[in-house]
């Protein structure tokens, strides 16, 4: 099926566009009181994210309601440590507990390296559900986490602060970490061709916690991994989004991906002088902005659109929407980008 509106894959490509395509992460989710309403029929977030029916509706909601360039298919980067065996919850307003956290060899080697079809089927389902209502209106991002990020929720069993259960492995037991996180990345790989099959256009890598890391660590336990997915998957375009990493943004740069995610601490211009003319940038505004009046929004947007330019840009914000954030605020960012003319 050809896309009516393909502005986020020729801009991810290098093509022409008539202006900046636009997307939020985390554009599905708590600030639209229509996926709230969703997000209570199913009873808990796990159960939205395992019924592909609902987790499809929440994924369209987005471009129904904020005009959005692109959807991104609804379900979280946690998804793969429970289909190799780790199961998770999500804490309401605290966020996901592993209750029985990677410590030792042995709760290493029992992780399975998961199968796309058969463990992660309802993810594949909702895909292909979303992507026969999209009906080529515009394109369908598939996502997972980065093996660092993946492990460090393995390791530590919830978020933190400091990771430093997770970090305290890659210093104490490095081998081990590397067997985890090949794992991860098998994994991985396995589930982003899953979703390509089921239709996926485009897939993104969050690296979530790169900036925990020192640029020695990131090099050894990170980029490594991001380089066999990079290598992996040469279907559709990737976008590796590391927040935090602003030291690996040239080392990211020389990655086979086709698009770099930039966080609101990254400046636009220095940015492109790091990663070179051949990358697509994404980013960058501070979601805190959105907190802002519509007018502010307005200029902050400009003056984002104008520092990045308008080639090889992707416009989005520096990091997820924040779940308070006023739907209508978005909706100013959203149409701001739209109509700047390139
Ligand atoms: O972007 C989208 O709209 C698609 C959906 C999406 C979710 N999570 C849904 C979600 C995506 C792309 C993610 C990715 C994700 N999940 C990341 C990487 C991006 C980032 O924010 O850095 C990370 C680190 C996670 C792990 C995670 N999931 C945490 C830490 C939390 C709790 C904190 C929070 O935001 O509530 C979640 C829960 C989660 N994932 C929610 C949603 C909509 C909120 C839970 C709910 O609705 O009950």
């Amino acid at each position: 099926m050809t896309l009516q509106n393909d502005l986020l894959l020729r801009a991810a490509r290098g093509e022409k566009t008539e202006r900046t395509p636009v997307w939020l992460m985390r554009q599905a989710g708590r600030i639209l009181a229509e996926y709230r309403a969703v997000r209570e029929k199913a009873g808990s977030f796990i159960g939205l994210a395992t019924t592909p029916e609902l987790a499809a509706e929440v994924t369209l909601q987005p471009v129904d309601i904020l005009g959005v360039d692109a959807a991104i298919i609804f379900s979280d980067i946690l998804v793969i440590p429970e289909a190799m065996g780790l199961p998770y919850e999500m804490i309401e307003k605290r966020g996901p507990l592993f209750p029985n956290p990677v410590q030792t060899e042995a709760d290493v080697h029992k992780l399975k390296i998961a199968d796309a079809e058969t463990d992660l089927g309802y993810v594949l389902e909702a895909i292909r559900i979303t992507k026969r209502e999209l009906n080529g209106r515009v394109p369908l991002i598939g996502f997972a986490g980065a093996p660092w990020t993946i492990f460090a929720y393995m390791i530590e069993g919830s978020g933190s602060k400091t990771f430093s259960k997770a970090k305290r492995m890659l210093y104490t037991n490095p081998e081990l970490s590397h067997t985890l996180l090949r794992k991860i990345t098998d994994s991985t790989i396995h589930y982003l061709h899953g979703q390509i099959r089921a239709g996926a256009d485009l897939v993104q890598v969050f690296d979530s916690w790169a900036g925990i890391l020192s640029p020695e660590q990131y090099r050894i336990f990170s980029l490594p991994y991001l380089r066999q997915i990079c290598d992996a998957i040469q279907e559709v375009p990737k976008t590796i989004f590391a927040k935090d990493a602003w030291f690996a943004r040239a080392e990211i740069a020389q990655l086979d991906c086709n698009t770099v995610g930039l966080d609101w601490t990254m400046d636009p211009v220095e940015s492109r002088k790091l990663v070179g003319p051949n990358k697509t940038l994404q980013g960058n505004l501070d979601p805190c902005v959105l907190y802002a009046d519509f007018q502010t929004i307005e200029r902050e947007t400009k003056k984002m659109l104008e520092a990045f330019g308008p080639h090889r840009h992707i416009a989005n914000l520096g990091h997820g929407v924040y779940p308070d954030t006023d739907p209508d605020k978005v909706r100013c960012f959203v149409e701001t980008v739209k109509n700047h003319a390139n």
